[in-house]
């Protein structure tokens, strides 16, 4: 088996920030990891010519999805900077066990391309950040309804497809999955006949994936009446593809420069992506200018509290509800937070309730959070990836020293974290 190490893995890490300190620079995102690990997924729908894959990022959670790759036999080359070449064999296994599937959720996202690909999948289900039950009856459901039959045994999810898989109408619950989405839709590239997705996910990191496919030749069009219709190929080739830069590296920072009433320039974004983002900036207070791929933001003299709900896109995104609360906890008056995704995306509530800040739960999905400057350095445990990086803004924020004990959980989502934030005047042990 070929091996392609992107990254230095470490078991248990903890992270040191002494504040309060001011963002001020300039910083260039990386590339999505959202849409970076379906696009690796959806590699393997090529008839062995490879795909080049670009502005990809060198995190974690991408070195779990390649090592899922090249378990199942598929030859993976680092051909440059942020740029493999991803080549999947004429045969390829079709089984997932879990010592691999348990780093990453995203593992499910082979799910689809071997189901229809190679008629048969062998998938353990997924870890990753535990921030829900995180089901996945969306994927199944639609998956059965072209033609699969699935069963789960002991934590393993067995598909087959002995005839194929045939296009039909899905249609997604509100809200869509992400994921259930984007594997309906990798299935149905090599399905036979027509497939029709009505009220799928349309967050940017899905364009992507179906920019992706399309470049492999794959028929894929979304129409007036919120549907996707995806024609069956034969077959899909392979592809170069750039691929987008990662919208929610690039909310943290913004959202990091305005708690800690800085000023900071984001390069190499899409600002259209960070619209409610930015419009929720403005709102409370602070001063914002886009131009081509960056955005300048300069703190205005406070924040002004203000509610957010998250929600799927446009809306406001649940992978940045951590970090806005985090500002909520230094802004001006009382925010409510309502988490309409994710059941268990408070976890950072008690760690920042330590700080100093004053969080009551209205209810399991809603918190009000009261504005005070007077959060002070303490440890604090990471309980996932976008609460590590709430904690860190906490602690830019604090006075003292903040040590975040099981940082590492951000290693799966911040490129270079250290290096960049010595751009922006701040130092991290
Ligand atoms: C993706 C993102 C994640 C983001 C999330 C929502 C990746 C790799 N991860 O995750 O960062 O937070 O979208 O924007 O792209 N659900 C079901 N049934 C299913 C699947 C999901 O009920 O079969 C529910 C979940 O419990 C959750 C909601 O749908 O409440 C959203 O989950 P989903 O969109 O599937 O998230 P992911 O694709 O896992």
């Amino acid at each position: 088996m070929n091996t392609v190490n992107l990254t230095h893995q470490t078991t248990t890490q903890s992270t040191r920030v002494h504040g309060p300190c001011k963002i001020n620079g300039a910083i260039k995102i990386a590339g999505s990891k959202n849409a970076a690990l379906p696009i690796l997924a959806a590699s393997i729908l090529s008839s062995q010519q490879p795909c080049v894959l670009s502005n990809i990022p060198q995190l974690t959670d991408t070195q779990h999805i390649l090592n899922a790759l090249m378990s199942l036999g598929t030859h993976v080359c680092l051909t440059d900077q942020d740029q493999l070449a991803v080549t999947p064999p004429s045969q390829s296994f079709t089984t997932l066990n879990q010592a691999i599937t348990k780093n990453t959720r995203a593992s499910i996202l082979f799910l689809g391309p071997l189901l229809t690909k190679y008629k048969k999948a062998n998938i353990a289900l997924p870890g990753g950040c535990n921030i829900g039950q995180r089901p996945i009856d969306q994927h199944i459901n639609g998956l059965e309804k072209m033609g699969a039959s699935i069963t789960i045994t002991d934590g393993v999810v067995n598909a087959t497809a002995p005839n194929g898989l045939t296009g039909c109408h899905i249609v997604m619950p509100s809200p869509a999955s992400v994921g259930g989405t984007e594997n309906i839709m990798m299935a149905a590239c090599l399905a036979k006949g027509t497939t029709t997705i009505t009220n799928p996910a349309m967050e940017p990191e899905v364009e992507d994936l179906i920019g992706f496919l399309v470049s492999m030749g794959a028929k894929i069009q979304y129409n007036n009446n919120d549907q996707l219709v995806i024609e069956g190929q034969e077959r899909l080739i392979g592809t170069h593809y750039h691929i987008i830069s990662d919208r929610i590296e690039a909310g943290t920072y913004l959202i990091a420069a305005a708690a800690t009433q800085g000023s900071i320039q984001i390069k190499n974004c899409n600002p259209e992506h960070l619209s409610t983002l930015i419009h929720a900036l403005q709102q409370s207070g602070h001063h914002i200018l886009t131009k081509d791929q960056s955005v300048y933001l300069r703190a205005g003299t406070h924040t002004r509290a203000i509610d957010i709900n998250t929600a799927p896109y446009p809306g406001f995104p649940t992978d940045l509800q951590p970090q806005w609360t985090s500002l909520a906890c230094v802004s001006q008056g009382v925010t409510m937070v309502r988490e309409s995704l994710f059941e268990n995306r408070f976890q950072h509530i008690p760690e920042l309730v330590k700080m100093g800040a004053r969080i009551i739960h209205k209810s399991n999905r809603e918190i009000s959070i009261t504005g005070n400057r007077n959060l002070k350095g303490i440890p604090v445990q990471v309980t996932d990836l976008r609460a590590g990086a709430a904690l860190l803004i906490a602690g830019m924020c604090a006075k003292g020293t903040t040590t975040l004990v099981h940082s590492q959980y951000l290693d799966r989502g911040y490129l270079h974290l250290q290096e960049k934030l010595a751009q922006l005047g701040l130092t991290i042990e």
